[in-house]
């Protein structure tokens, strides 16, 4: 029987496709209010996503370049050494682009992306969230690219699954159609068992004049890098004079997370978010329009 301190919380996949989620959607809230309905992304769990509205909202001079007269490109990565290891059934089905891009990494963009929220309530950060999700599209590129690793059809077959079409890789450009990030490239990409695990999302800002750049040996374009994992960081890429010397330039790069105490072995994620729908807290999970989108 359902007492309204009940608490559901989902693991992805939340449904296959529209359809089915959405059936799942009406069915969910037919039993549980919408409130007591969580689903889960681990990725909001992560220190560093986090910490992504509070660089932009809490400091009104990263709030102030993020936008298309500044930034060049946005770069949101997940790549694993790892393979599908014993999940292939669930693998299988889904594949890179279902598993990491439709959820975490657009959840991630829908974060940088937005503008600042009436109130930072959960209520207003989902509505600038779903602004941004409606805004995205797909650029119409030949440059996407969707791969399968080399084992990947042994492994398949030890499970019966003969010549599988799955996509183990997967790099996506996209575009926000909002005056504010129309024409910069957003490049999404991941893939299992890549060189190294690593995921990170770069800012990419524009290059100096050319004028200024030739007068300015060795000058690089500034970045804000967000590292998600396996280090957590965000580190600001900027070009300063060195000492003593009049025209070299050096490019330093801050650590923003030196100074405080993070856990070295940092959690996945998933330890916050059971915390968070005991207390009934929705900031972190994505609503079922997000979803939708
Ligand atoms: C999960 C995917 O959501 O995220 C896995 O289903 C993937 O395939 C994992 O390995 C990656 O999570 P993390 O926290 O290690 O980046």
């Amino acid at each position: 029987k359902n007492n309204k301190n009940n608490k559901v919380i989902f693991e992805k996949p939340f449904g296959l496709d529209l359809e089915s989620a959405k059936k799942l959607e009406i069915n969910c809230i037919r039993v549980f209010g919408e409130n007591q309905v969580f689903v889960l992304d681990h990725y909001f769990g992560k220190e560093t996503i986090q910490n992504i509205l509070f660089l932009k909202f809490a400091n009104p001079f990263f709030e102030n370049v993020l936008d298309n007269r500044y930034v060049e490109s946005i770069e949101l990565f997940v790549e694993e050494d790892l393979g599908v290891v014993n999940r292939i059934d669930y693998y299988n089905e889904v594949g890179a682009v279902k598993d990491i891009i439709q959820n975490h990494l657009l959840q991630t963009i829908s974060l940088i992306l937005m503008d600042r929220p009436l109130k930072f309530i959960s209520k207003y950060i989902h509505d600038e969230k779903l602004k941004v999700l409606k805004n995205l599209e797909v650029l119409p590129y030949n440059l996407h690219l969707m791969g399968q690793y080399q084992s990947y059809a042994n492994e398949a077959k030890i499970y019966g699954i003969k010549n599988p079409k799955t996509d183990t890789f997967a790099k996506i450009f996209f575009n926000c159609k909002n005056k504010r990030w129309e024409g910069v490239p957003i490049i999404m990409r991941t893939g299992k068992k890549l060189e190294k695990k690593c995921a990170r999302l770069n800012i990419n800002f524009k290059p100096l004049s050319k004028e200024l750049e030739s007068s300015v040996p060795g000058v690089q374009n500034n970045k804000i890098i967000f590292h998600i994992q396996p280090k957590e960081d965000i580190e600001i890429v900027i070009n300063v004079k060195k000492i003593l010397e009049s025209d070299i330039v050096h490019t330093s790069s801050f650590s923003l997370y030196k100074e405080y105490a993070f856990d070295p072995n940092p959690s996945d994620g998933h330890k916050k978010l059971i915390s968070d729908p005991i207390n009934g807290d929705h900031t972190l999970f994505p609503t079922f329009e997000e979803l939708e989108e």
